[in-house]
């Protein structure tokens, strides 16, 4: 039914790797999206047009995009790519590659099919592995706290929201839907756990008026519990937000990310953020780990008879893969389970 699919945005790629300090060959990045494009999974956040000065990982996300753009990842099913970026500089170099590599006379923008969240889930188990037209998303970020704001994009929350504007009126001009992260929702590593959840719900009305397509609410520090979650789903609930325009973005640094992610299940969100073998760390927020696993979190719903069309033997495999290539554990239980089967 409509409502027992969930839908997961895998950041491994943006969210995942950003944080590693040993520049990772742009070889493995590829690999690692397109692997990540034979899961099953739908929507990867694949790279970050942001200043190379702030984030230097993410400085090859240009040879990311050209090769999803020049050999489209096989799939069974077209796959959904985020760019995250902060500012118009950002987004002109994004459209200035989306542009040059698109064929002239095809459609640089398909429509994106209807949203799994709000009707039937995808055809689970197409067989045809034509590669399908990707689709291209951006997704901009703000925070709840004006300290992590500094911090992480060197303006004030308002200043942020400005900057959006251009970004989203272009966006739509071209048919590009927008997702927004709001972060540090349920904790700030410079202001504390206690984040006023009136700030997120005010923040994610302002840019849902904006025109977002979708608000990613991120526990950037993993400071997030069930009691936090739920008031936070509560209030946003309350201040008219739409249980559909949500995603939810936990961090696994307390052991908390599967208890909220059941919890906000339990309000009726249907659409996850997690990163495959819990890579990940955002270099503005000291001390934070990994994002939920990929696999723990589809482990956890497919516990409870929910579908999200992915295939966790393979997902448990790339989550080896890649902590090897980047010499780290594997952080997915789930994931380590499954491969010792
Ligand atoms: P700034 O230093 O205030 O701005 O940075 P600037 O305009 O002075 O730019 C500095 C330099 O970067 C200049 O170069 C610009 O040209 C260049 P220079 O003139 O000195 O040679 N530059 C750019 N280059 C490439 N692409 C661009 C770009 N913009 C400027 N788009 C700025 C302000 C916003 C640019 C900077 O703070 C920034 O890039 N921040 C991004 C930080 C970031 O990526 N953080 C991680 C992502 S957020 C996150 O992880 C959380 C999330 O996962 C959810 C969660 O878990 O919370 C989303
Ligand atoms: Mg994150």
């Amino acid at each position: 039914s409509r409502t027992d699919y969930v839908r997961i945005v895998e950041v491994g790629p943006r969210d995942g790797l950003q944080n590693e300090k040993q520049s990772i060959p742009v070889s493995t990045k590829i690999e690692l999206v397109n692997r990540l494009a034979q899961t099953g999974l739908r929507t990867i956040e694949a790279g970050s047009f942001v200043s190379p000065k702030w984030v230097p990982q993410m400085a090859n996300s240009s040879e990311i995009l050209e090769h999803v753009l020049n050999n489209t990842p096989q799939s069974p099913h077209p796959i959904t790519y985020q760019w995250l970026l902060p500012n118009v500089r950002g987004l002109d170099n994004f459209l200035s590659l989306l542009h040059s590599k698109t064929p002239s006379g095809q459609d640089a923008y398909p429509t994106p099919p209807p949203s799994p969240g709000t009707g039937e889930g995808p055809a689970l188990n197409s067989s045809s592995q034509t590669p399908s037209a990707p689709i291209h998303e951006l997704s901009i970020f703000t925070a709840a706290t004006e300290a992590f704001t500094q911090k992480n994009t060197n303006c004030s929350i308002a200043e942020s929201l400005k900057r959006f504007e251009p970004i989203m009126a272009r966006g739509k001009e071209m048919n590009l839907k927008v997702r927004a992260y709001i972060s540090v929702a349920l904790g700030c590593p410079y202001e504390g756990p206690n984040v006023d959840p009136h700030k997120v719900a005010e923040l994610a009305v302002s840019l849902l008026e904006m025109g977002a397509d979708e608000i990613s609410v991120a526990d950037t520090t993993g400071m997030g519990t069930a009691p936090k979650t739920a008031e936070l789903l509560k209030t946003l609930s309350a201040a008219g937000i739409e249980k559909g325009d949500l995603a939810l973005h936990f961090h696994d640094t307390y052991g908390q990310a599967l208890v909220n992610s059941v919890v906000a299940l339990e309000h009726g969100i249907r659409t996850f953020d997690a990163a495959v073998g819990g890579l990940g760390g955002c270099p503005f927020s000291p001390g934070a780990t990994g994002n939920v696993a990929t696999e723990d979190l589809v482990h956890t719903f497919h516990s409870l008879g929910l579908k999200t069309g992915v295939d966790i033997e393979k997902l448990a495999a790339i989550g080896e893969w890649i902590s090897q290539e980047l010499g780290k554990a594997d952080e997915s239980r789930a994931g380590k389970a499954t491969l010792a089967q």
